[in-house]
């Protein structure tokens, strides 16, 4: 990993990740920089077609078996764009990455932590984000968000169909990750309006942008 920047947002569904992701994305294009902006799961032809397995609520996979097709789609994304966009020296912006596996997969579902992280990091062979922005809101309310938002149907809500109790589980497996990589994960208050949060955001980031 030599020359970009890679920086990462994690946190529960409708915490406002992805409209944070745009307006970095917009900031730094704006300043010349060069950006490429993926998603997890998804982000390659393969990734994607990963994704709607993973998200239809029929696909029902065991925990085990949704990790690695979780590490798949991340081992795909990691070798075909993460690797190259970094080693032309462009920032790297991830909607979710492994962090992401540690909350759902390990805080969630109940997998060993330490199994989580040892196939995290054989999916992402030595990629580690400069800087994760971890999104906290209440977590009713972001549930709540999430669930009405247009882009939730009935293919891909298998997530969003999880319990109350699933997602506080999450939202507490965030937190430890912000305990154990303090430099690195960086919570941010997501309340307010989605300006307030950038300004929050820029500053979180201060050290690794321009
Ligand atoms: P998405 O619609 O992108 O949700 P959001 O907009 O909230 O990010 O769906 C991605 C879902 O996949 C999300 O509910 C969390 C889940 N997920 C995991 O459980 N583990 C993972 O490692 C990743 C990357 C995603």
């Amino acid at each position: 990993m030599s020359g970009g920047c890679f920086i990462t947002f994690e946190g529960i569904e409708g915490s406002g990740k992805t409209t944070q992701l745009k307006l970095l994305a917009t900031h730094l294009r704006e300043r010349g920089q060069r950006v490429v902006a993926v998603r997890e799961p998804g982000g390659t032809p393969l990734g994607e077609k990963l994704r709607e397995v993973l998200l239809h609520p029929e696909s029902d996979p065991v925990p085990l078996a949704e990790l690695f097709l979780l590490e798949a789609a991340r081992a795909q994304l990691t070798a075909q764009v993460i690797v190259p966009a970094l080693a032309a020296g462009a920032f790297v912006l991830a909607d979710r990455y492994a962090d992401s596996s540690l909350a759902y997969q390990a805080a969630g579902r109940g997998l060993p932590w330490e199994q989580v992280a040892t196939l995290n990091a054989v999916a992402c062979a030595g990629v580690v984000p400069h800087r994760t922005v971890l999104l906290e809101l209440p977590v009713a309310i972001s549930l709540s968000r999430a669930r009405r938002r247009p882009s939730t149907t009935a293919t891909n809500r298998r997530f969003e169909d999880e319990t109350l109790a699933f997602h506080a589980r999450v939202a507490e497996g965030y937190q430890h990750l912000a305990r154990q990589f303090p430099d690195r994960v960086r919570i941010v208050d997501g309340t307010g309006p989605a300006e307030a949060v950038q300004q929050r955001v820029l500053a979180a980031l201060r050290g690794v942008l321009p």
